[in-house]
């Protein structure tokens, strides 16, 4: 039996977000420069988001680049952004083919404007698709959103749009940039560091953790199974009781 055969279908995750860390030591235990190590994430990218697709998981986010990633040696920032633009001009023919619909979270006007054209013509091509989600978390961090999003709350009490008593979760959620899709129930994070490292915070609150040795350029869709059968096996109780639960 594979390992893909393995997986209940009936209880999937609707979405998976990964931390896809590990790409300096790949490269660096290669004797390569870190930007190789990126340049073959992105192989992993494609592998993972083709298996999410397969499956027929609706939201996949990926953590591709944090606020705090800026503060990175300026040639592998500029190597990443250069990527990241040709990377996302290859691959929506690929997106289509497939059905999937690109989305972003983050401080996206903090990218270089070639990085944000490309980008918003992207999404916009893949708009229609109605298939898997794929969202990429570029500049961004929990802690820049969740300040983002009390700025635009305090914005909309100040102008007499909103009610501070008519702030609920769900309102709260609705500024927040992950508006509209579903908490994920499952988060991965490879190169085996046990940390969020600023991601989702309010989102995650009762996620499934996974955390996997494996550095995010060996990354592949058996262990993208590994990490949902390993998910499907944990009972989820928000709280309540194993009996209340079972
Ligand atoms: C993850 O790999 C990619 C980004 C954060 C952009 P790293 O670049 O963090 O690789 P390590 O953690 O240094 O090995
Ligand atoms: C987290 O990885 C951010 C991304 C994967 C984009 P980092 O490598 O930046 O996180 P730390 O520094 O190990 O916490
Ligand atoms: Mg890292």
């Amino acid at each position: 039996m594979s390992l893909k055969e393995k997986i209940d279908v009936e209880k999937l995750p609707h979405h998976i977000a990964i931390i896809m860390d590990g790409n300096g030591r790949w490269a660096k235990e290669k004797g390569h420069d870190r930007l190789y190590g990126h340049f073959h994430g992105v192989e992993s990218v494609r592998n993972i988001v083709e298996g999410c697709a397969e499956l027929g998981i609706s939201y996949l986010t990926l953590y591709a680049f944090s606020t705090e990633n800026w503060d990175r040696p300026q040639d592998e920032v500029t190597g990443l952004m250069e990527l990241l633009v040709q990377t996302i001009r290859d691959e929506v023919p690929t997106l289509n083919k497939n059905n999937i619909r690109l989305q972003v979270i983050g401080n996206i006007g903090q990218l270089p404007q070639n990085a944000q054209n490309e980008l918003n013509e992207a999404i916009r091509e893949t708009s229609t698709n109605t298939g898997l989600t794929l969202i990429m978390a570029l500049s961004y961090s929990s802690r820049w959103e969740i300040i983002d999003t009390v700025q635009r709350i305090g914005k909309d009490i100040v102008s007499g749009k909103l009610k501070p008593e008519a702030i609920s979760a769900s309102t709260f959620a609705s500024y927040l940039c992950t508006a509209g899709f579903p908490d994920p129930e499952l988060v991965i994070r490879t190169s085996g560091e046990y940390r969020i490292s600023n991601f989702l915070l309010y989102q995650i609150a009762y996620s499934e953790l996974y955390f996997t040795p494996t550095l995010w350029p060996d990354f592949r869709k058996d262990d993208l199974y590994q990490a949902i059968i390993n998910y499907q096996s944990r009972e989820r109780r928000f709280g309540k009781t194993s009996e209340q639960v079972s």
